[in-house]
């Protein structure tokens, strides 16, 4: 039993929590996802859109979902069925855990990549080859059946041993200590990657937005990004909120949670683009970016191979705490709602995205139909590609839309400010938090969907 009288697990203090949600948002999103994104769009218009949408979507979405979980204590579904019974809103929920099998499928495969290039990193594979070779080896890798499906196992069998067990003082303790390694070795890579002959270039598509260059693709994978690496949208927020305890300040944590996120997905920006235009490769590569940019760069620092390592290992740590916030959501709405015990939640929940990421872990060149699905203005998406952009930023568009549009409209800005006031009894921002979750956020992403739905070839 803890504090609020309830069987469910709580954070044991703000810090706690704040680690548990930052550990959730820092993840693959941050160093795999977003340079990928942002090199296939343009660089820095793209940015910019994505760090506008932080600041005037996502933070009061976050603080929104947050305020609704610890109300309810639910998961998703739980927290529409409770708020709005016998509304049709719980199918809203229904799509936040069907997003988490989704996002999860692919996430788990190019977790288990980050498996892989550990062993290979350790073991020195990379140092003798040049950048061509580098690239194709990363294609041998991820092409070959038996190491894609392998490594994707091994990845979701540790997040269910972790979900077991419960995820508070395993995660809360490891997060204390290794974030900040993570936090050291990026820097020290934008350092090397920021000097390497060649780097302006990379700087300037970081920083000179070309705004005529802008689609209105970009923009919305400007506005997905931003969802996917908050963890917003499928209600793994909802969920990790409601394991909060009443006394904590929701909007603090929520500005530092985005703050580190953001921070990290920056820095993770400037050590791949200028060494990737040191090099001669092509911004737009796509899934495979870091995975080529980043051995070139440990082959040209000192010590580049224990680093490399390290930076392996703890990427695939990064996206341990995030995965498993993830799987959560469907583990937490078999737990609430149907009422089963732990054990069997996750063996559904993390067995059901192995499943459903085998196409996508056959996807990069294992089978030729899965790797060449379908060609959308002129760019081939593979299974993964796709999975990555239906679940990875439409369903979190959609998601964030109702969770906006809920609060601002259904439950409530009295309702939502009087629990934000629960742990912030000035919360002085009542009006703004009002103003931006009413009006500015859904006119923001309905305006978005309409330009989708009038330009068809936007869509991907
Ligand atoms: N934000 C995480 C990352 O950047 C991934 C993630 C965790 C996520 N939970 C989520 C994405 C919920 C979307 C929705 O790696």
């Amino acid at each position: 039993m803890n504090a609020n009288g309830s069987e469910r697990g709580l954070w044991s203090s703000k810090m706690g929590f704040i680690l548990a949600g930052a550990g959730s948002a820092i993840g693959l999103g941050n160093i795999w996802r977003f340079p990928a994104v942002a090199g296939q769009n343009g660089g820095a218009a793209f940015i910019a859109i994505y760090l506008a949408s932080i600041v005037l979507v996502c933070l009061s979405v976050m603080i929104a979902e947050l305020s609704l979980g610890r109300h309810t204590q639910k998961n998703p579904v739980g927290m529409y069925n409770t708020l709005a019974p016998g509304s049709k809103w719980k199918y809203l929920g229904l799509l936040g855990v069907l997003t988490g099998w989704g996002i999860s499928s692919f996430y788990s495969v190019v977790a288990g990549w980050t498996l892989g290039y550990i062993v290979k990193t350790a073991t020195g594979v990379f140092s003798t080859l040049d950048s061509d070779q580098i690239t194709q080896e990363f294609l041998n890798f991820v092409s070959n059946p038996v190491a894609a499906i392998g490594f994707h196992a091994a990845f979701m069998a540790i997040t269910m041993l972790i979900l077991f067990g419960g995820v508070r003082a395993g995660i809360e303790r490891w997060s204390k200590i290794l974030m900040p390694i993570l936090l050291g070795i990026l820097v020290l890579l934008v350092i090397r990657s920021v000097t390497l002959p060649g780097a302006e270039k990379g700087l300037a598509f970081l920083m000179q937005p070309k705004w005529d260059e802008l689609t209105g693709r970009g923009v919305l994978a400007a506005v997905g990004q931003a969802f996917f690496s908050l963890s917003l949208g499928m209600g793994t927020m909802i969920t990790y909120g409601s394991y909060l305890a009443k006394k904590e300040n929701i909007v603090s944590s929520a500005v530092w949670i985005a703050s580190l996120d953001t921070l990290i997905a920056l820095l993770a920006g400037l050590a791949i683009f200028p060494a990737l235009f040191a090099m001669n490769l092509e911004p737009t590569i796509g899934a495979g970016l870091i995975f080529i940019v980043l051995p070139n760069i440990f082959n040209k620092i000192f010590l580049g191979q224990l680093f490399g390592t390290g930076f392996f290992v703890l990427l695939g740590i990064a996206a341990v705490t995030s995965l498993i916030s993830i799987v959560e959501v469907p583990a937490a709405y078999f737990i609430d709602e149907r009422k089963w015990s732990r054990k069997k939640a996750v063996w559904v929940s993390g067995i059901g995205a192995f499943i459903a990421g085998l196409p996508a872990a056959l996807s990069l060149g294992a089978v030729d139909w899965l790797t060449n699905l379908m060609t959308i203005e002129g760019r081939n998406y593979g299974f993964l590609d796709l999975m990555n952009l239906l679940f990875g930023q439409y369903s979190l568009i959609i998601g964030s839309l109702g969770v906006a549009v809920f609060v601002g409209w259904k439950w409530g800005t009295a309702n939502a400010n009087s629990e934000i006031r629960e742990g912030n009894p000035d919360f002085k921002q009542a009006k703004t938090f009002g103003f931006f979750i009413r009006f500015f956020a859904p006119i923001a992403i309905t305006g978005l969907l309409i330009y989708l739905l009038l330009n068809p070839n936007a869509f991907a």
